[in-house]
């Protein structure tokens, strides 16, 4: 097996943007709500986002965002346009670039070419997330190397989980630094998404002899099925569901970001009046 190696600091002064990439073995686990969902919390957290739809045969982010398609991946890696013309404006933090089925291959060779210009052209960003297409293209080790972290996306079917750690050992295989962590999505309640994590944990260091950590759980929501409906972010569904709540946890504690001060409980004076009366009341 070729290894492909693509240094994840090139040599650029000016680095800055955190790329991260969400990638999964199996289709339809989740990865591009996840990705857009994700790209509106960093976006709404203060953070500026670039998304890019990497899925070039099926991306599908532009109808999630609901935007047009004038420009994408396509323009810019052709040079064409510049990135800053070839971005659709989703709010005024978040950006995509899409792609819109276009039928050329994300190879090697255009992989590497996007991930350098990216490290050298989107520095104007904080974060920029890529929506990979399932399993092993010829893009993901390309792009998933050129990321400073992996969210592998799995969910609690027996496939998913094959595939999954199918992907874990082909990325592992060409480079054990690689940073990976498990994104478990679609768990119906904690103590499902906690047997999957030490079941898939357990398995990469039993046969693998890799060490995988879980970056987060999302679970099953309505929220999602109805965001897509409606081509809207989960949190303009409801912004107080649990796959919202999770997403937001998960941006903070990936980029550091402060968590949101605890409401407190109300402490006015009138509410001790109320309180004092009623532990009278109760003596009485
Ligand atoms: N946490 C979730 N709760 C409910 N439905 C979900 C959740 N995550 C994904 N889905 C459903 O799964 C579908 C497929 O997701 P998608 O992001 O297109 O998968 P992928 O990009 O991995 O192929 C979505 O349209 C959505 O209806
Ligand atoms: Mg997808």
């Amino acid at each position: 097996m070729n290894r492909i190696r693509i240094d994840r600091q090139p040599e650029v002064s000016r680095r800055k943007p955190t790329l991260l990439s969400i990638l999964s073995g199996k289709g339809g686990v989740g990865k591009t709500v996840i990705a857009y969902n994700l790209a509106e919390r960093t976006s709404a957290l203060g953070l500026s986002t670039l998304l890019i739809d990497v899925d070039v045969t099926c991306g599908n982010l532009h109808i999630l965002a609901n935007v047009g398609t004038d420009v994408g991946l396509f323009e810019y890696l052709q040079g064409e346009k510049t990135l800053a013309e070839s971005v659709i404006t989703v709010s005024p933090k978040l950006s995509l670039l899409s792609s819109r089925g276009d039928m050329f291959e994300l190879d090697e060779a255009l992989s590497m070419k996007l991930i350098t210009k990216l490290r050298n052209e989107a520095i104007a960003y904080d974060v920029i997330i890529l929506d990979h297409p399932s399993g092993r293209s010829k893009a993901t080790p390309i792009l998933a190397y050129g990321s400073d972290l992996n969210l592998l996306t799995v969910i609690p079917e027996l496939t998913s989980i094959s595939d999954a750690y199918g992907l874990f050992r082909h990325l592992m295989a060409h480079d054990a630094s690689l940073d990976c962590q498990l994104l478990i999505n679609r768990a119906q309640d904690m103590e499902e998404a906690d047997f999957l994590k030490k079941r898939f944990i357990a398995m990469c260091e039993q046969f693998a002899s890799h060490t995988i950590t879980c970056a987060g759980v999302l679970l099953e929501d309505k929220a999602i099925r109805r965001s897509v409906a409606a081509q809207r972010a989960a949190s303009q569904i409801n912004s107080q569901s649990k796959v919202v709540q999770s997403l937001t946890r998960l941006v903070r504690r990936l980029f550091s970001l402060p968590t949101e001060p605890k409401v407190r409980r109300a402490t006015f004076p009138e509410q001790r009046i109320n309180e004092t009366v009623a532990t009278a009341d109760i003596r009485e």
